[in-house]
């Protein structure tokens, strides 16, 4: 197998979720890349299985606490030996891009520590992780839906994932552009036509339309992509 990802979640039933389905799902039921969670609960110390306690020197909401996540770390590593990334999934990570599924798709086993309430406590962090990532500006109410974003990237791009294999490779943001508009068929739909260059058959003047309409996406649409 050539991807292994792990999580490490509070709400282990939140997978695989919209991991099971489409092209990844696929991927996943051939056993072209593999997904597991780990309860964070299973490694509390006490009776009532805390994972949470208040944050030191006051203040609203709660921290996950260091023990039970060490814990299971611990042990997920004497079971499985190092993860290549150990990746906490928190608003305040660098923001994740399409290079960073490239890099992360080349690695063999990926451990995602989900946060919920107002984090982690911070030597977790310092100890054990090795990338923090963001998937964007706003807050989720934990970092599984951040995870399964994440892995959803890195799992369709895999080798051997993807049917067409360049299909990926013409996505929005591989070579720093939006995608072009594509059409299929009928050739006019209410009144709108498939721009006549795409029904030529001839690959080089697509292939130049296309490069053109995927400049002109990103000039107007994200223009600081070009910089
Ligand atoms: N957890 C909560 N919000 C998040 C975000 N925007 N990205 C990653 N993890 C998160």
């Amino acid at each position: 197998m050539s991807f292994q990802a792990q999580i490490l979640t509070l709400y282990p039933d939140m997978f695989p979720g919209p991991l099971g389905q489409s092209i990844a799902g696929r991927a996943l039921d051939e056993g072209k890349w593999g997904l597991s969670t780990v309860q964070i609960r299973d490694f509390a110390t006490d009776k009532h299985r805390t994972v949470d306690d208040t944050p030191a020197g006051g203040g609203a909401g709660m921290v996950m606490m260091c023990e039970p996540l060490a814990n299971a770390i611990d042990e997920l590593q004497k079971e499985h030996g190092q993860y290549d990334e150990i990746i906490f999934v928190t608003p305040d990570g660098k923001r994740f891009e399409q290079k960073d599924a490239n890099t992360l798709s080349l690695k063999k086993s990926i451990l995602i520590i989900c946060g919920h309430y107002k984090g982690i406590d911070q030597r977790i962090r310092d100890l054990y992780v090795t990338k923090e990532i963001s998937i964007g500006d706003y807050v989720l109410s934990g970092g599984e839906l951040a995870a399964a974003v994440i892995i959803d990237a890195i799992g369709r791009i895999i080798p051997g994932v993807l049917n067409d294999e360049t299909s990926a490779l013409t996505d929005s943001f591989q070579d720093n552009l939006l995608a072009p508009p594509v059409y299929s068929r009928p050739a006019e739909f209410r009144g709108l036509e498939v721009p006549p260059v795409l029904l030529t058959g001839d690959p080089k003047k697509v292939d130049a339309w296309r490069q053109e309409q995927a400049l002109e996406r990103t000039k107007t649409r994200r223009p600081d992509l070009l910089k």
